[in-house]
């Protein structure tokens, strides 16, 4: 016998040894607690296996099928293990806005804490009470409709190079370039352009090793991707204090996010406006890219609704035309009602943020079941989504749906509640001017469509390869 099978044998005994003896300490402490208890009763479910639970199902596999069958099986509120943690996940409008909205105080934010470190713990996804609405209100000052508004023809600057970009190109990732347009426009947000100049290259290459290292194992050794990660959120947060401080020396304060920051009564510490900085980048940017990838890949399986976005974007040039105008206006994005319907199927059909969790702070009883203190909830956002109960035929791709008032609560891509989207106005424009150029100025077809119906998973869902696509420009075609 080699060395290597006995090693190999060892390692198998010790590794079952050590299941069984979990398996049993699960056992018993289930049959005990389930004696002693009196009262409400845990939800139903499978909690899977002893500490790991169902992570593997969750994060491996098919999260959507997975998320599907449990709900089918256990019904809209069941028990499951994720990552260690005993979970509800609820997947009934009521029980999502009880959570998120009417008992939200019960339920804390819960990520984590390797998460927290790297995002940073002061950042707003970890807040909650004054200083979280505080952090909010700051937040909603500078994404607030009046003034983003005043943010359109920068939004559609940014879009016209991203797409001036891609021409000439045989193979286009779509999903990595929405990265980079929503990076671009999360920046524009927050700081004023000479302020980032110099330093975006470093930003750039700073905030690619953090996302590199932020789902990597969080082990902070010279070497790991964490450790890595871990450096460059320490250089992203000394470039953005060498910001602060020399906006500190200028007298009027910018229409902006660190404006907002800034400009607070009780003031924000250099790290808190680091952390949140970097919490808006993260939060604004692979969620708006997801979308946008779906938005290009759904409108060239549905030809009839990209006709009709088209038209509809066609009608808005045209009346730029005659109005002797060139840029896009705010108001131009109000009058995009087919476009903004495609987005709202966008986000309902593909949702991008599938689930949230939460933690409860104490007991609580909901439907009969009982929510131990200290378990994680998971309002699944995709389940509401996908319900039949909520949208007839739900896997077919039809803006229509939108035409009328929906069931409430059924409708959550930005979240609900206090810790709801603050940047889903920032969102929306940036898609609408994105799609306004690209329906109207470009032709594409998929590149490697063989299996443009596969999906990825991790974290978001996403079309295989993130959608590789080739674009041509309409005015080259016509010609
Ligand atoms: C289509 C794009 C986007 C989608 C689908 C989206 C979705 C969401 C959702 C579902 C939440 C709530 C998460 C929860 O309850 O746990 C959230 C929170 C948040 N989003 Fe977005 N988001 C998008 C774009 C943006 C943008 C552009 C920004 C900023 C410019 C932004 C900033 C934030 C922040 C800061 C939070 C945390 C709020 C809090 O904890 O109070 N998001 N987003």
């Amino acid at each position: 016998m080699t060395r290597s099978t006995i090693t190999k044998m060892l390692w198998f005994l010790f590794s079952t040894g050590i299941n069984i003896i979990l398996s049993a300490c699960y056992n018993l402490t289930k049959r005990f607690i389930g004696s002693e208890r009196h009262g409400p009763e845990l939800p139903p479910g499978n909690m899977g296996w002893p500490y790991i639970g169902e992570t593997y199902q969750l994060y491996s596999t098919n999260p959507m099928s997975f998320l599907a069958k449990k709900q089918n099986k256990y019904g809209p509120v069941c028990k499951t293990r994720i990552l260690g943690c005993p979970c509800v996940m609820v997947s009934s409008p009521a029980a999502a806005k009880l959570v998120l909205l009417t008992k939200a105080h019960m339920f804390k934010p819960s990520f984590p804490i390797s998460k927290e470190r790297m995002l940073g713990r002061s950042a707003i996804f970890f807040q909650q009470g004054d200083y979280h609405a505080r952090l909010k209100k700051l937040m909603l000052r500078a994404f607030m409709p009046a003034v983003i508004r005043g943010k359109v023809s920068n939004v559609e600057e940014i879009a016209m190079s991203a797409l001036q970009s891609w021409e000439g190109r045989s193979h286009i990732n779509t999903y990595e370039e929405m990265k980079i347009y929503a990076f671009n426009v999360a920046l524009m947000s927050m700081f004023r352009e000479e302020e980032t100049a110099v330093c975006m290259e470093e930003i750039k290459k700073c905030y690619h090793l953090l996302e590199k290292g932020y789902n990597s194992f969080p082990i902070d050794v010279p070497g790991t991707l964490f450790h890595k990660a871990m450096k460059a959120r320490r250089c992203l947060e000394h470039i953005f204090a060498g910001i602060v401080l020399s906006r500190r020396e200028i007298k009027a304060v910018p229409c902006d996010l660190l404006g907002s920051f800034m400009d607070d009564e009780y003031s924000l510490t250099d790290q808190q406006i680091a952390d949140n900085i970097i919490g808006v980048i993260f939060a604004a940017r692979d969620t708006t890219a997801s979308v946008l990838t779906w938005v290009v890949k759904y409108l060239h399986d549905n030809p009839v609704f990209l006709q009709a976005v088209i038209a509809e974007q066609e009608d808005i040039k045209r009346e730029m035309r005659e109005g002797d105008r060139s840029v896009l206006t705010w108001e131009d994005t109000k009058k995009m009602t087919m476009t903004s319907r495609v987005l709202q199927e966008t986000m309902r059909m593909a949702s991008v943020l599938s689930y949230t969790f939460r933690e409860a702070v104490e007991d609580v009883e909901y439907e009969g079941y009982l929510i131990p203190k200290g378990w994680k909830m998971m309002p699944l956002f995709r389940n509401i989504h996908h319900d039949p109960q909520n949208f007839t035929d739900p896997e077919r791709f039809d803006p229509s749906r939108f035409e009328v008032v929906l069931k409430p609560n059924t409708f959550m891509p930005f979240g609900n509640g206090i810790h709801s989207c603050p940047g889903n106005e920032l969102a929306k424009l940036e898609m609408l001017v994105l799609l306004h150029h690209l329906t109207t100025k470009y032709r594409w077809s998929l590149a490697g469509s063989r299996k443009s119906n596969e999906i990825q998973f991790g974290p978001f869902v996403l079309p295989i390869n993130g959608l590789p696509i080739r674009i041509s420009s309409k005015e080259d075609t016509n010609n």
